[in-house]
Parts: C-alpha cells; sequence; structure tokens
C-alpha cells in the first residue's frame, strides 16, 4: 500500500507491514482522515496502538506525517502511520484488522457512503474491523437539516425512522450489529480538525453512530 512520508508517497509491501502490525496490541483506524491530527493526538496518547489514517487528499497528511517521524520528544509518534487510499479502494491489508474505526466528520463520497444503504462504503468499513470490533462514526447534522442541502450532497435525511429502520438495516447486513445512535448537542470532545471548525463554540449538533462487528 502507499504510505505517506512527508511530501512523499512510499510503497509499503504487505510484508513490512504485517511486521509493523506484529509491535502492537491492537489497531485503530480513522478513515477520511484529513490532516491526520486526530491519528497523532491518538497515538501519542495510545503508544502501544498502532493508528492508522486513511484519505485519498494525501498532499493534506504532510505535516502530521512528518511529526510523526520526529522523536517523541519532539511530538513524534513512531505508531502513527498514513495511508493514500478512498474508502472505495482500502488495501487488502487492511481487512480485519482493527479494533475500533472512526470516520469523524466526512464530506464527498463518503459522507454519501456513510448514510446511503446501496453503497458499498459501509461494507468497506465493516471489512476493516476485526470480530467485536467497534465503528464510531460522527456526522455534522447540520448538512442533514435542510432540503437544499439534502440536494446538493445527494444524502438522505436523517430522521429516526431512517437510522433506525434503512439505515440500521444496511449496517446489519454488512454484519455492523448493535447499531445506535444519538445527537451530540454540545461541543463534541472529539479532536479532530474538522470537529473543531464545524462544531467547536457553534450551534450545530453532531449525529454519534456507532456500531459492531458481530
Ligand atoms: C471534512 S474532512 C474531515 C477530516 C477529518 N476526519 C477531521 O475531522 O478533521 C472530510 C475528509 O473526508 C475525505 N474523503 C472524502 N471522500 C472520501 C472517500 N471516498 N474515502 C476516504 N476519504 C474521503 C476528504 O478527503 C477529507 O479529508
Amino acid at each position: 500500500m502507499q504510505i505517506v512520508r512527508g511530501k512523499k508517497l512510499e510503497t509499503l509491501e504487505p510484508e513490512q507491514f504485517r511486521a509493523l502490525v506484529g509491535q502492537f496490541r491492537e489497531v485503530w483506524i480513522d478513515v477520511g482522515t484529513g490532516d491526520g491530527k486526530f491519528v497523532l493526538d491518538c497515538a501519542r496518547q495510545q503508544p502501544e496502538i498502532l493508528v492508522i489514517g486513511i484519505d485519498p487528499a494525501w498532499n493534506n497528511l504532510e505535516k502530521s506525517s512528518h511529526r510523526a517521524a520526529q522523536k517523541p520528544a519532539k511530538g513524534g509518534a513512531s505508531n502513527a502511520l498514513f495511508v493514500a487510499s478512498s474508502v472505495e479502494a482500502i488495501p487488502a491489508e487492511l481487512r480485519n484488522l482493527a479494533a475500533r474505526v472512526f470516520v469523524n466528520y466526512p464530506w464527498g463520497s463518503l459522507l454519501r457512503g456513510v448514510v446511503e444503504p446501496q453503497s458499498g462504503a459501509i461494507a468497506a468499513l465493516g471489512s476493516l474491523l476485526t470480530a467485536g470490533g467497534e465503528l464510531e462514526l460522527r456526522l455534522n447534522y447540520a448538512v442533514f437539516e435542510t432540503e437544499a442541502d439534502r440536494a446538493a450532497l445527494a444524502i438522505p435525511e436523517l430522521t429516526p425512522d431512517y437510522l433506525n429502520g434503512a439505515l440500521s438495516g444496511a449496517y446489519q447486513a454488512c454484519g455492523l450489529s448493535k447499531f445506535e445512535w444519538s445527537h451530540l448537542p454540545a461541543a463534541d470532545p472529539v479532536r479532530s480538525s474538522w470537529a473543531k471548525r464545524l462544531i467547536l463554540g457553534s450551534a450545530r449538533s453532531t449525529i454519534l453512530i456507532r456500531a459492531r462487528k458481530s
């Protein structure tokens, strides 16, 4: 797979990746990681976990991948890894690997993918998890509130009926049971850049969806 090292992409061979995974207690994956700050933060706090951020817009990962490679005293985290990939083309090595998968404030095809039963994104996210692993998904509810935004983004209305019916069913069909959702009306404690940009200090709420792979 292609990993980000500063301004460059490098190939990490499957056997090199397996050896790396073997050094850690478990793996967490953040899909649509953006600038990678959430991954860096998790990796610094949990040095025994390999934390992997995935995003097709890999140029935005230059700074975080550079920071990760520094010494721990300078904010480095050798347990943070950044992969250039979309949810539609996840490298096979990442399958059945993660105890936790995060998607924080997605946009574009990732946003559509996590709320559309017909998309392949839900199955792709499920495929990353180990049995018993947990998916945690945060959505900016504001974009679902008006018909104009929903039409522009090609996303459905997130009514309780839709969440509890079609969407929960789609997650279950992909092996993701115990589907639960809730509104986080106040500031989201997740430390991602877009949580800060969109939610912190605003009137916007977050929809938090959790599901567990059976
Ligand atoms: C609003 S940003 C959120 C970034 C980060 N999770 C955060 O909270 O700061 C949405 C991210 O989703 C990524 N994205 C969009 N479509 C994607 C796809 N199909 N697969 C993976 N990532 C995608 C974008 O490149 C972008 O980095």
